[in-house]
């Protein structure tokens, strides 16, 4: 039944205006057809763009489109049926700037140009400890430098997550590479999120399903803002 479901989500989403599903010979070795065209072609205007990677459901795509309708947001996942709640409920409130691009991760250079993306979250990400898992951890030092690729000079990178192990990792590469430390949090809903500027309050207060799970199994939330560009000065180790 549930498999029935599935099914009839995948032909749902195949028919979302604002659902993208490159197949692997669209961004294989090639550019896809919308790098450097999204504001052009997609949203049609020119406000700034942010990406949701590993978006799941999508909870941070849509609770942030809401808030911000003079900014665009992408949410990427390579799952589509968890993608598919996010995709309808973006539809079921005409949510105009909210779209969803189904890909590994992996290939985000073929879809995104230069200077093309304001700011990056990401949610919840499969810690990958093991060791032979490194080079998958999406703050890891090889999709950096991909991010870096379209990522305008200015531009944040934030990470909510349950891991101990990830945050420790993300905050061992920041200090590394010399990316800029802008804010950081190891118990998000302690004291931290009351310190907050009340925008950035509200938007660190969107749930997504991962985080409600995590949550209930009492761990805390970790939350990591940094930029990865290097400017001269920063400290390398
Ligand atoms: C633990 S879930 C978190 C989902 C959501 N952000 C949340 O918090 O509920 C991690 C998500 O990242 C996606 N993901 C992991 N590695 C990926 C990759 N290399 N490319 C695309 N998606 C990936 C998985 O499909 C999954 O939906």
């Amino acid at each position: 039944m549930a498999g029935k479901r599935k099914l009839q989500h995948f032909a749902e989403m195949a028919t979302f205006p604002h659902v993208f599903q490159p197949q692997l010979e669209d961004v294989f070795d090639k550019d896809y057809r919308l790098k450097g065209k999204w504001a052009a072609d997609v949203f049609r205007n020119n406000h700034p763009i942010v990406l949701e990677l590993g978006c799941g459901k999508g909870e941070y795509t849509v609770g942030m489109a809401r808030q911000f309708p003079e900014k665009n947001f992408i949410g990427i996942d390579i799952k589509g049926a968890r993608m598919w709640r996010g995709a309808k409920t973006a539809l079921e409130e005409k949510l105009s700037n909210v779209a969803f691009l189904r890909s590994r991760i992996e290939f985000i250079t073929a879809c995104f140009g230069v200077n093309e993306i304001d700011e990056i979250w990401i949610t919840f990400p499969d810690p990958q400890m093991k060791d032979r898992r490194e080079k998958k951890r999406l703050t890891g030092p090889l999709f950096i430098e991909r991010y870096k690729q379209f990522l305008k000079a200015e531009g944040a990178i934030h990470l909510k997550t349950d891991s101990d192990f990830f945050y420790q990792f993300s905050r061992e590469e920041c200090e590394k590479h010399a990316y800029a430390v802008i804010d950081f949090s190891e118990d998000l809903y302690g004291q931290d999120i009351h310190k907050m500027k009340n925008e950035m309050r509200s938007i660190l207060k969107i749930q997504t399903h991962y985080e409600k799970l995590f949550m209930d199994k009492g761990h805390l939330i970790h939350y990591l803002k940094f930029k990865p560009h290097v400017k001269k000065g920063n400290k390398t180790k």
